[in-house]
């Protein structure tokens, strides 16, 4: 079920369909392509993640969501403009068979967009529970269900105190309180329905202890904010190879631009705020400056992205990465990533409703609600309250691998290898 049917959205959907009709690879997936090693490195046992652990298969999903544009997917897929117009003829009618339901909408929230369709109702509370009638419908023709939230950025907000509780939140649902936002309604209408959400906006939404608490109490998994897909991806790389060899970072500037809705959202500045809270977080945490204030206490981070038609979905995202090294002598890295946003982001919408379906139908995890082994997929990953989050790739991979290695009662790789080694 998928709030907001545009580009990331319609690429993930026509995306499967191909996949299962066998006109493409499912790459970038890691549930689809990945492998995880079990036991020792001499057992030579590693099985592709979805021959082995128990996620739904391809051909088992159903797609459904919310749009304010009318029309049917093919007609947003065409606007999006990502997938070649020859694949997506091939599987015109399968797009045309899914109409996006109107949606709850709020231009306050969102202000460079205006609606063709949307919900009205007599307050918030009539809103999202016109949510969950229409979760209830699709949960009468199937067996499992999981939310994934593929709108618009919404404006930057902090949290306030009707997102501090539960009771809160529902009374300012009645009240109509203007801290609450759209993602928000549809986030409570899952939780309410027992059904995993996954946030791939930079949005607060379930970022709030009133949704968090739902969450726990329906044991409805929840996990974090913003698909790492793009400069920020390469980031979570970087940073962590500086920091391993001990190089100082003096400045990291970069800077995108970007053509598609998603940049047109972006560029008005409460919008951008959102985004890039969520891209400047990442360093703070793999760098901790505090604790190594001679290699990174004086960083200059700075984030721009600018809406530039020409390009469409096809970002350019540029760095100027200024490090120095021994003695303090200064180098610098420069990287250009001409990359496409919706081809990198659907595998990771792919994965996280594979994976948080597989969390919600696991009692290890789904009463824990905050899923903290899915950050991998995330510019801002949740986490317990006082945990600072993980943002090296390389640890979130493992994190996601031992946790499924956790789950099916396999030994957890810890790389310590000593066993190799003596009698
Ligand atoms: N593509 C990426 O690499 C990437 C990475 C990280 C985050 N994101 C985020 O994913 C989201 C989707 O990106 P996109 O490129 O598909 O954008 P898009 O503009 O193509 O699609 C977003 C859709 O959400 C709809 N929408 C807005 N408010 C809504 C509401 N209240 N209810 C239902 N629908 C609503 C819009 O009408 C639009 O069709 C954006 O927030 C973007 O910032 C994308």
């Amino acid at each position: 079920m998928i709030p907001g049917m545009g580009a990331v959205a319609t690429t993930l959907i026509a995306g499967v369909e191909a996949v299962r009709r066998g006109f493409a690879k499912p790459i970038g997936s890691m549930s689809q392509m990945g492998t995880i090693r079990l036991g020792k490195r001499t057992e030579d046992n590693t099985p592709l993640i979805k021959d082995w652990a128990p996620i739904a298969d391809l051909n088992d999903i159903v797609f459904t969501g919310w749009d304010i544009f009318g029309g049917n997917l093919y007609d947003a897929a065409k606007t999006a403009g990502v997938l070649d117009r020859d694949q997506l003829e091939s599987m015109k009618p399968f797009l045309e068979s899914i109409e996006p339901l109107p949606a709850v909408f709020d231009q306050r929230w969102v202000k460079r967009l205006s609606p063709k369709v949307q919900k009205v109702g007599k307050n918030k509370c009539d809103l999202a529970n016109q949510i969950r009638n229409d979760i209830a419908e699709f949960k009468s023709r199937t067996d499992r269900q999981v939310m994934i939230w593929c709108g618009s950025t919404e404006i930057y907000i902090e949290p306030k105190p009707v997102h501090m509780t539960l009771e809160a939140f529902e009374k300012g649902l009645v009240d109509n309180d203007e801290d609450i936002a759209p993602s928000m309604l549809y986030a409570w209408a899952c939780l309410k329905e027992g059904i995993p959400f996954a946030n791939g906006a930079p949005n607060l939404t379930v970022d709030i202890p009133a949704l968090q608490e739902l969450s726990k109490k329906m044991n409805a998994p929840i996990c974090g904010k913003d698909f790492k897909t793009g400069q920020t991806f390469i980031k979570t790389v970087l940073a962590p190879a500086f920091k391993a060899r001990q190089l100082g970072v003096a400045g990291w500037y970069s800077t995108n631009i970007l053509g598609n809705r998603d940049g047109e959202v972006l560029d008005d500045p409460d919008n951008f705020k959102t985004k890039e809270v969520s891209k400047l977080g990442v360093l703070e945490h793999i760098f901790q400056p505090e604790k190594n204030p001679e290699l990174y206490g004086d960083i200059f981070h700075k984030v721009r992205i600018n809406y530039y038609p020409p390009r469409g979905d096809n970002k350019e995202g540029w760095d100027n990465i200024d490090i120095f090294g021994w003695l303090g002598y200064p180098m610098q890295i420069k990287v250009d990533f001409l990359c496409r946003d919706s081809i990198l982001a659907a595998p990771l919408a792919l994965d996280l409703c594979l994976f948080m379906d597989l969390a919600a139908r696991t009692p290890a995890l789904r009463g824990l609600g905050i899923q903290e082994w899915l950050s991998f997929y995330f510019k801002d990953p949740d986490t317990a309250p006082g945990v600072y989050p993980e943002h090296d790739l390389f640890i979130q991979s493992m994190k996601l691998k031992n946790t499924l290695r956790h789950i099916m009662g396999e030994d957890l790789i810890t790389h310590l290898g000593l066993e190799y080694y003596g009698d």
